[in-house]
C-alpha cells in the first residue's frame, strides 16, 4: 500500500550541549563508535532501508559531517599506493554507487521540527525517513527497514516507540495508541511530566513521515524549550492522517547522553570483529579487578 521511501532526511543542526566540551567545535554525530562515526551508522541504516537521496540538514561546525560523505582523491591515492586495500574499500564504500547526498543549512537551531522543515525543498512530495543519528539501533534488519515494511503494509506515517521508565517520560515525546488499530497513534505529547504522560510508550529516532507534515511544520509555533517542534507538528497531522508507533526489534543506545554512548561503544567493540575478543578478555580483567 505505502509507496517506497527514497529519501532520508538527518537532522545534524543541533549543538548537542549534553556533550560539551567534546561537541564544541566537531558534530556530534561524528563522534565514533569503534571505527565509525554515528553518522555514517546512519547512513548505513538508511540506505539499507532502500533510501537513495540522504539530506542532510546541517548548522554550524558541521563541516565534518560533508567532509566524511566526499570522495577523498589524495587518501584514496596513497592507500592505493601502499597496497593498502581493504582500508581503501572501507572509504571507497561510505557512500556507494546510485546514492546522493544533500546539504541543507538550517540557519538557526530553532528546533528538531524547524530541521525537518527545511529539508522540504528536497524531499518534495514523498514519503520520507527522519533518522536521529545520536540514537544509535543495533538491530538486524535495521530500525528504518522494519518501519518501510510496516509501511508498505498499511500506508500513513510510522514512528519509532520503545517503553520508557515513567520517571523518564519528560525527556520524550509520548503516545497513546489505539491497540485495536495496528497501534494507530491517537495522541502525542512532547516531554510531558510523568503524572501528565497519557503512557510511557517514547518515540525514538526514527520516523517515516507523510509529506503532509510539512504543511504542518510551517504552522507549528515554538512548543516545549521554547523550540519548534516535530512533534507538535506530528499531533497536528493526527487530526487528518494515521499516524502508527511501531515498537521495533533491536537495541537502543541514546549516543547523545554520555553513558548510553559508553554502553553503544562497549556493545559495538565486543562484537567487532579485530577488537571482540581482546576487549572481552580486557573487560574480563577489569571486572575482576573492580570486583576485589
Ligand atoms: P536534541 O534534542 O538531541 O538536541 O536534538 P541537540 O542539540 O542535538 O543535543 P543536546 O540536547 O543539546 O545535547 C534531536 C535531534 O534534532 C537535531 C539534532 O541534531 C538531533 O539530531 N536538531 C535539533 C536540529 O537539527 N536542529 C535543531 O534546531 C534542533
Amino acid at each position: 500500500m505505502g509507496q517506497k521511501v527514497r529519501t532520508a532526511v538527518f537532522p545534524v543542526a543541533g549543538r548537542g550541549t549534553r556533550f560539551l566540551p567534546v561537541t564544541k567545535a566537531s558534530p556530534k554525530e561524528m563522534l565514533p563508535i569503534v571505527d565509525k562515526p554515528l553518522i555514517q551508522y546512519a547512513v548505513e541504516e538508511a540506505i539499507a532501508a532502500g533510501a537513495t537521496k540522504l539530506v542532510f540538514v546541517t548548522g554550524a561546525s558541521k563541516r565534518a559531517i560533508e567532509d566524511h560523505f566526499d570522495t577523498d582523491p589524495e587518501l584514496e591515492h596513497a592507500l592505493t599506493e601502499s597496497g593498502k586495500d581493504e582500508l581503501l574499500a572501507s572509504i571507497r564504500g561510505i557512500v556507494p554507487t546510485g546514492v546522493s547526498c544533500v546539504y541543507i543549512r538550517q540557519g538557526e537551531p530553532l528546533g528538531l521540527g524547524h530541521a525537518v522543515l527545511c529539508a522540504r525543498p528536497a524531499v518534495g512530495d514523498e514519503p520520507f525517513f527522519v533518522h536521529l543519528a545520536d540514537d544509535l539501533i543495533a538491530g538486524e534488519p535495521g530500525c528504518l527497514a522494519q518501519m518501510a515494511d510496516e509501511y508498505a503494509e498499511h500506508g500513513g506515517s510510522v514512528v519509532a516507540v520503545e517503553t520508557v521508565p515513567r520517571e523518564s517520560t519528560s525527556s520524550y515525546g509520548i503516545v497513546a495508541v489505539d491497540g485495536e488499530d495496528r497501534n494507530r497513534v491517537t495522541e502525542i505529547v512532547e516531554k510531558p511530566a510523568p503524572e501528565d504522560a497519557p503512557s510511557n510508550s517514547a518515540v525514538v529516532g526514527r520516523y517515516l513521515l507523510a509529506p503532509e507534515i510539512f504543511d504542518k511544520l510551517e504552522k507549528t509555533g515554538r512548543g516545549a524549550g521554547g523550540e519548534i517542534q516535530l512533534t507538535d507538528g506530528i499531533a497536528d497531522l493526527l487530526n487528518e492522517s494515521a499516524v502508527y508507533a511501531y515498537s521495533f526489534a533491536g537495541v537502543r543506545y541514546d549516543c547523545g547522553s554520555k553513558l548510553g554512548y559508553l554502553q553503544a561503544t562497549v556493545a559495538y567493540g565486543l562484537e567487532h570483529p579485530d577488537t571482540g575478543e581482546s576487549f572481552r578478555e580486557h573487560l574480563k580483567g577489569v571486572l575482576e579487578i573492580s570486583g576485589r
